[in-house]
């Protein structure tokens, strides 16, 4: 089984992919957590996002340290906009398109797998029988951010957290590159009003009913 799960910055994307993974015993991918270790990884040898260079950064994909996207030092906004600022580089995403399918093709355990992300139904895994695209409003999606980082210790304030992710929905959105956009198939979910609960419950409904479920 293999499930595709994308969406817009704190759209509740990776607690629904998680939670999938867990009911079908599946490998879950954050995908996200690849371009912010990527992020890290350049901000920690001086490459700000004025200053780093398409082959530079593609560069740095294939001895990437993969243990950094376990690192609670990816979850900041300066990480999260200097992944955005590389995610949008065409060698880039190339670089990270195999390691990407090879865990969809061959999870490392479980019975499937799902990746979450922004472009995996629509660009790494167009043929994923499951596929969910999650968005919520911008100003709630900057209050749940703004809370999470906040219970993670972390000093910011709304105003910085929704700025700071308008303007990478922006970038998500209008690069050239498998932007952020639903795929034609895949079922969208607006979790503005709706708890975690409530968004897991609508996706097992699609699954047990949907056309991939035959
Ligand atoms: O946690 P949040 O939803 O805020 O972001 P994330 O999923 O960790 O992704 C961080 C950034 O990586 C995004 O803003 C995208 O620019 C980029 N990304 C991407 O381009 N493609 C993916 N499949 C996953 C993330």
């Amino acid at each position: 089984m293999i499930i595709a799960v994308d969406g817009s910055a704190a759209s509740g994307k990776g607690t629904l992919a998680k939670r999938l993974a867990s009911h079908y015993d599946l490998a879950h991918l954050d995908t996200g957590a690849l371009y912010r270790a990527l992020g890290l990884a350049l901000l920690r040898r001086g490459l700000g996002p004025d200053i780093v260079g398409e082959e530079e950064a593609a560069g740095h994909v294939p001895d990437l340290d993969l243990s950094l996207t376990e690192s609670a030092d990816i979850r900041t906004d300066e990480v999260a906009a200097m992944a955005s600022v590389v995610a949008a580089l065409p060698a880039v995403r190339q670089n990270f398109l195999s390691l990407q399918r090879d865990f969809a093709s061959n999870p490392p355990h479980g019975r499937g797998a799902v990746l979450d992300g922004r472009d995996i139904g629509s660009v790494i895994l167009p043929d994923a029988p499951f596929k969910f695209f999650i968005d919520a409003d911008l100003e709630i999606r900057a209050d749940r951010r703004t809370r999470e980082l906040q219970g993670k210790g972390q000093s910011v304030m709304f105003r910085d957290v929704f700025e700071d992710m308008r303007i990478r929905d922006e970038r998500d959105r209008g690069r050239s590159t498998a932007p952020l956009c639903a795929a034609a198939d895949a079922v969208a979910i607006d979790t503005s009003s709706m708890d975690a609960d409530a968004v897991f419950t609508m996706a097992l409904s699609h699954i047990e009913t949907g056309p991939g479920s035959k």
